[in-house]
């Protein structure tokens, strides 16, 4: 007989942009999810996802909503650069927290993040949703249970449309802490380096160009690499975000190689299995835009709206971690440790670009020039 009683849940969302709202339309047909609020800085979206969640409670504040005593749980779904301040102000009640990549855009940050987490004992993830995609969790399967042997070689290739990009830079004042790797190239990185997690990366080396996204936004558009383990093993990986807008992903395109001393594992996330091709623009998806006639369906990371509710990772995620906290079940999300690594080796990928040199790992917050 199992012995286990599902707590009820009081969850804060603090922003109710694209994935608050995403998550928080789960949310609201979680058995548990007892009391939803939601803080939203932008009034007009505050209402509309409120409206679309049921909320109980709205405000333009975090730390009046993270100060509610309904609340026990968290999601912080704020734009990249800015996780920070409500995750400290969530730290306080000590409460179960599920934080958007990347935990912060800035090395320091997220040292100074992950060690208040684990000093305050607090259970949080990280929003690396991609691992909840079935091909991901299989071939973790396959890896973890030794089918590859020792694996030595993995390649992954992530292509993504500059719409991404664009949307990116124009949201902040400081291009130079955004860049491709960062931002998304640390879903390739999350994946093929939960695949390595029994190894250790030493050094890397990494080459960027800008000329797409260098003139207007002073960005970057590609960064091609490696990262070399201490057993000998190359994880070699490209990653760009500079594709025209008529690329048909919308997003994410992504197809990863597992090279083991007695398999191979090829995965395609590419998402070109589901082609739609239209006369008139659609109004629903990533930044709608009318240019794009053709689309590979399921490029978008959270998953696809379908018959009124959002089917794919970023449902079974938000239902994983809301189990997770209500019944006490392990989960396979990202840890902060996890997060704080993916994001320490995005900007030594980085660095190591602007530098031109291999650069040694892991790299400390202080080494982080620009
Ligand atoms: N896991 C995934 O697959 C996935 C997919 C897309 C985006 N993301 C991540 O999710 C986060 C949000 O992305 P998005 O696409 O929803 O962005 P978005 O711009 O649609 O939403 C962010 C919202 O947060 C609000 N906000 C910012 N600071 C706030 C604060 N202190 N208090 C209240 N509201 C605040 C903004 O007004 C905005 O509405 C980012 O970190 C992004 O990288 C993850």
């Amino acid at each position: 007989m199992r012995d286990r009683k599902a707590k009820g849940i009081g969850l804060a969302i603090v922003g109710a942009g694209r994935v608050g709202l995403f998550r928080g339309e789960v949310a609201a047909r979680h058995p548990q999810v007892e009391w939803i609020g939601i803080a939203e800085k932008n009034p007009e979206r505050a209402k509309l996802v409120a409206q679309k969640v049921g909320a109980d409670f709205v405000t333009a504040d975090h730390r009046e909503l993270l100060a509610r005593s309904e609340v026990n749980a968290a999601i912080i779904a704020t734009d990249e650069h800015l996780h920070v301040d409500p995750i400290f102000s969530a730290l306080e009640r000590k409460i179960p927290l599920l934080i958007e990549k990347p935990l912060a855009t800035d090395l320091a940050d997220s040292a100074r993040v992950a060690h208040a987490i684990r000093s305050a004992g607090v259970d949080a993830v990280v929003g690396y949703t991609q691992r909840f995609r079935r091909r991901w969790l299989a071939a973790k399967e396959k890896v973890q249970s030794g089918a590859l042997g020792d694996v030595t070689l993995v390649t992954s290739r992530a292509f993504m449309n500059r719409l991404v990009a664009i949307d990116n830079y124009r949201r902040t004042d400081k291009p130079e802490t955004i860049s491709p790797m960062v931002i998304s190239g640390t879903h390739a990185l999350d994946i093929v380096m939960w695949m390595m997690e029994a190894k250790t990366p030493v050094e890397c080396y990494a080459r960027s160009i800008d000329k797409v996204l260098g003139p207007e936004w002073k960005g970057i558009d590609s960064t091609a690499g490696m990262i070399m383990f201490s057993d000998g093993s190359v994880y070699h990986l490209a990653m760009t975000w500079s594709l025209p807008v008529t690329w048909p992903a919308a997003v994410y395109s992504l197809e990863v190689g597992i090279v083991g001393t007695t398999g191979v594992l090829t995965i395609d996330d590419t998402h070109r299995d589901i082609v739609l091709a239209v006369s008139a623009p659609q109004s629903e998806g990533y930044l709608p835009d009318k240019s794009r006639l053709v689309d590979f369906m399921g490029s978008y990371p959270p998953g696809d709206m379908a018959l009124g509710e959002l089917r794919g990772p970023m449902r079974d995620e938000t239902e994983s971690w809301l189990n997770r906290v209500s019944l006490g079940v392990p989960t396979p999300a990202t840890t902060v440790e996890e997060a704080h690594n993916r994001l320490m080796l995005t900007k030594a990928l980085d660095l190591s670009a602007r530098r031109r040199a291999p650069v040694k790992l892991p790299l400390a917050p202080e080494d982080e020039a620009y």
